[in-house]
Parts: C-alpha cells; structure tokens; sequence
C-alpha cells in the first residue's frame, strides 16, 4: 500500500491531547494545526504537522492536496439501531397529525412495527438495506458507529441481527461496534418476565457465546422496562464479559440514569429527563452520556438534555445520532452538530470533541481511532469548507469532500 500525503490543509482539527476522554474545558480544545499536513503509512498515521514538515518528509507518497478544506478525524457515531428493515412513514405521518410516541406505539406502529418487518427479512435482505445505510453514513463522513440489535426479539431473529452487523464489518469500509439490544420491547402476548428470563437465561449466553456483541443495552422506561428487569439483564451482561449502555430516561425520568451510575454502566443513552441527582449519579459512577438530540427533533419535541449542565458537571459528553426508522431517521453527524449548537447551547467545539474524541472512548477505542495523532488508524474526513465551525453552521447541506478509512477512500 503507498504512503499517503495529505497537505495545506486549512484546518488540521487533530484533537491530540491526553489519552482519555475529554471533560470540561477540555471538551473545547480541538488542537487545530493550520496549514497541516499529514503522512499515512500502512494504514496509521505515521506524523502529524505543518504541512511544510510534513511535506519534507512525503518521499514518493501519493499527495491530497487539501487546500481550502478541513481535515477531521472520521466521526463515531456512539448510538444508533442500524440494522431492521423498511421504514416507518406511517408513524411519521400519525405524528404530524398530532400523537405521540405512546399513542403510535399503542395503534400498532412503533417499535413493533420494525420488528414484524425485520423477523420476515432475511439475513440477505437485511444484510442489503443495512449496507444502502452504511453508505450513507460514510458519506456524511462517519467511519465507525456503534450499533444495536433490538428488532429481532427472539433468539434467532437478535442473533440474525447481530451476524448481518458483522457481515456489515467485514463487506463495508465502516467499522461497526456491535451491541445486544434484545431488551428493546416486550414482544407481544408474553409475560415481561418471561422475556426477560429468555434474555438472561438463552439469549444473552448465546450472544456471548459466538462473540457477537461487545455491549449490552437495555430500553429501561416504563411500558418497556423498568428498574428491576434493567438491572437484572445489565447485571447478567456484565457477568457474561459485557461492558453496559442504557437507554435511560428517554421518555420520563424513572431513574434509569442513577442506575447508569450504580451499574458503572460505559454510557447512559438520551436522558432528556434526566435531572440534577441523575447528572451526579453519572459522575460518580463514571458513566459517559450519550445525547441524541436528533430523536428529539424528530419525535417534535423541544425537550432536550441539560447538556451545559453535564458539561460543567466534568462528564466527557457524546453526541450520536440514534439512527432508527422510528424516533431519529438520520445518518447525519453534521445534522448532529447544527442541533447541538442550536439547540443544546454547546459549542462547535465542543460538539466535534463529543462525536470523535469522546465517542472513540465510549466504544473502547479511543487508542485506536477519535483523534489524528501518529500510530491511530487513518481515519479521517475531508471538508469543502475552511473553518471546522462551518459543519455545524451550515445544515442541510453535503460538505463532505471524501473520507478515508485505513488511509484507504471510502467515499
Ligand atoms: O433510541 N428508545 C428506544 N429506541 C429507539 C427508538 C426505536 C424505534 O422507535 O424504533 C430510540 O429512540
Ligand atoms: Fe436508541
């Protein structure tokens, strides 16, 4: 493989610093070389500079000459359901005519709906939408996404999920962090105990198993479920070797972040409702949160996480889209950014820390991927813009220029 050289970036927005999450302050800090350069060997990243350095030293490599643009590293996208088939435009349309999540929920659409579709697909099937939205989200420069099972809810129908995620590892360019998400919904005519018992006793152990998940998340809200059953299934996960993530008061605040912190959960998902005692409880044990503001967007609703608050709380802050066909139909971590910025108060920095830095962390691989620093993958996207503020300014709009995965181009 020949080396890479890409020079005269406008902004080389690099996030080196210390090599852990950022919190605070430090969540502003993006280390931007200007008129950086960057020299790809094997794959890595090999020096990072001024592209006058940088260029000193390229020999025969090939040059991108990124004038006029801004380099990133790759965007991680810490949330999203990516794997389930059709869509739900008949919801979308019940939500414009005025019901609510519930309501659409109780009328035979929600998260049911997906389900239905997703156990009459086949592995095939599956495996060809998911790869028609993995695309997408290279496009939007995204090259690593963590992503969910949960519209299976039968052992086979999760497993099914789960090996298409894996089929998407190997036969895309983008990276899936793959989690088990099979207590998603109580499916219908059973018992929420009994599922939970099916969770915990066959599929959980089969997951684990064939190494098919990395983490385990649990939709802890009440009609779904609630404290007891959440902490019952996490527990069961972490004895299996999972590490935790929870979808926690999404809807209402039924203490879910609290029990975020008491499980040392890796991250707490949504939290919209979340209140003081649960912004201490997430510190106290840890617990990174995930916020998702493009659920909130797309549900109608205004209510959006304190995200100033945990910031000034010290959490190390993730911003992910939820890309689902129910609550968040986007890909778009640029979208991501615009609704941070204008709706959650945070800056533009801190916005991008939250989606590369941060989320690198929230997927246990923040030494390999989240910043360009020498011996990090080359991952990374280019930018028809010259001011990195620009991607969360301008929405609505594709600036992606091209995107490169293992110093390979991906788009
Ligand atoms: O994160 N909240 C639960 N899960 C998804 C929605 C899934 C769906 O509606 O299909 C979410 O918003
Ligand atoms: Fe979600």
């Amino acid at each position: 493989m020949k080396s890479l050289a890409v020079l005269h970036v406008s902004q080389l927005v690099t996030l080196a610093g210390p090599k852990r999450p950022r919190a605070g302050c430090e969540l502003s800090e993006l280390s931007i070389v200007p008129d950086g350069g960057m020299l790809i060997c094997g794959g890595r990243i090999d020096a990072v500079g001024p592209s006058a350095e940088i260029e000193k030293r390229a020999g025969d490599a090939e040059v991108i000459d990124a004038r006029g643009k801004v380099v990133l590293p790759g965007f991680v996208d810490a949330h999203t359901h990516l794997v389930f088939a059709g869509n739900r435009l008949d919801d979308f349309e019940r939500r414009l005519r005025g019901d609510t999540y519930e309501q659409i929920t109780n009328a035979g659409g929600g998260i049911w709906s997906t389900v239905e579709k997703t156990r009459a697909a086949s592995e095939t099937g599956l495996l060809m939408q998911a790869k028609k939205h993995a695309d997408w989200f290279v496009r939007c420069g995204t090259t690593t996404v963590e992503s969910k099972s949960g519209y299976g809810l039968s052992i086979e129908d999760e497993l099914k999920i789960l090996r298409v995620m894996r089929r998407l590892n190997q036969e895309t360019s983008l990276e899936i962090a793959p989690t088990f998400l099979g207590a998603h919904a109580i499916p219908r005519k059973m018992r929420a105990d009994e599922y939970v018992d099916l969770v915990i006793n066959q599929m959980l152990p089969q997951v684990t198993s064939e190494g098919l998940a990395e983490f385990c998340d649990v939709f802890c809200e009440s009609g779904y479920f609630d404290i007891e059953q959440s902490r019952r299934i996490l527990g069961a996960a972490k004895k299996l070797g999972l590490k935790l993530r929870i979808h926690a008061d999404q809807l209402s605040n039924s203490g879910a972040a609290k029990l975020a912190g008491e499980l040392k959960a890796t991250t707490a998902d949504h939290l919209e409702k979340t209140d003081e005692q649960g912004i201490v409880a997430l510190k106290s044990g840890g617990v990174q949160p995930v916020l998702l503001p493009g659920s909130v967007y797309a549900l109608g609703s205004t209510h959006y996480p304190r995200a100033r608050e945990m910031i000034e709380a010290g959490l190390a802050v993730v911003i992910a889209t939820d890309f689902n066909p129910g609550s968040s139909p986007t890909p778009s971590m640029p979208m991501i950014l615009s609704l941070a910025c204008t709706q959650m108060k945070m800056s533009p920095a801190e916005a991008i820390s939250a989606s590369t830095i941060n989320s690198a962390y929230s997927l246990g691989r923040g030494d390999q991927i989240g910043s360009l620093e020498s011996g990090k993958l080359a991952n990374f996207s280019i930018f028809d813009c010259e001011d990195y503020r620009e991607l969360a300014y301008w929405f609505g709009v594709q600036q992606t220029h091209s995107v490169y995965v293992k110093g390979r181009r991906a788009y």
